[in-house]
């Protein structure tokens, strides 16, 4: 009988204690996936400034008008020599495209 019971109470003990760390897993995931994206995209403000708005006068255009489709293309052309430029074509090189598509998407107008 006790036994019955000390069993049950183990397993509730165990499933809740899983379903509780399950979700704060999630939850850090989701925190380290945001930082990741941002992390990757805050690269680019040095250039390009916080909000993408460039340093025109610099030679840095701005960015925050080009969506996210129109930036990933840019970056891919960039990427295989297909645009050219000082400073880009180096720069993309660095990144996977799937990297860049988060990047892109980080970016881009909304
Ligand atoms: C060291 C400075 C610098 C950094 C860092 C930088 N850029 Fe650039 N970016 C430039 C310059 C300069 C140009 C103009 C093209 C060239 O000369 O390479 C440019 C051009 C661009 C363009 C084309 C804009 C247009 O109007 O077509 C895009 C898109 C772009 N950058 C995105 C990015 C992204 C995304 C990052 C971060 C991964 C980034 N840049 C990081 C300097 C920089």
């Amino acid at each position: 009988m006790l036994a019955k019971y000390l069993k049950r109470a183990i397993l509730a003990a165990f499933y809740i204690g899983f379903s509780h760390w399950s979700s704060t897993a999630l939850a850090q995931n989701a925190e380290a996936s945001n930082l990741y994206k941002r992390g990757l995209a805050s690269t680019c403000a040095n250039c390009h400034g916080t909000d993408g708005k460039g340093v025109v006068d610099g030679g840095m255009p701005l960015i925050n008008n080009l969506t996210s489709e129109q930036m990933l293309t840019q970056l891919k052309a960039f990427k295989s020599g297909a645009r050219e430029g000082t400073i880009m074509p180096q720069l993309a090189k660095g990144y996977s495209d799937e990297q860049l598509v988060t990047i892109a998407n980080q970016l881009g107008k909304k």
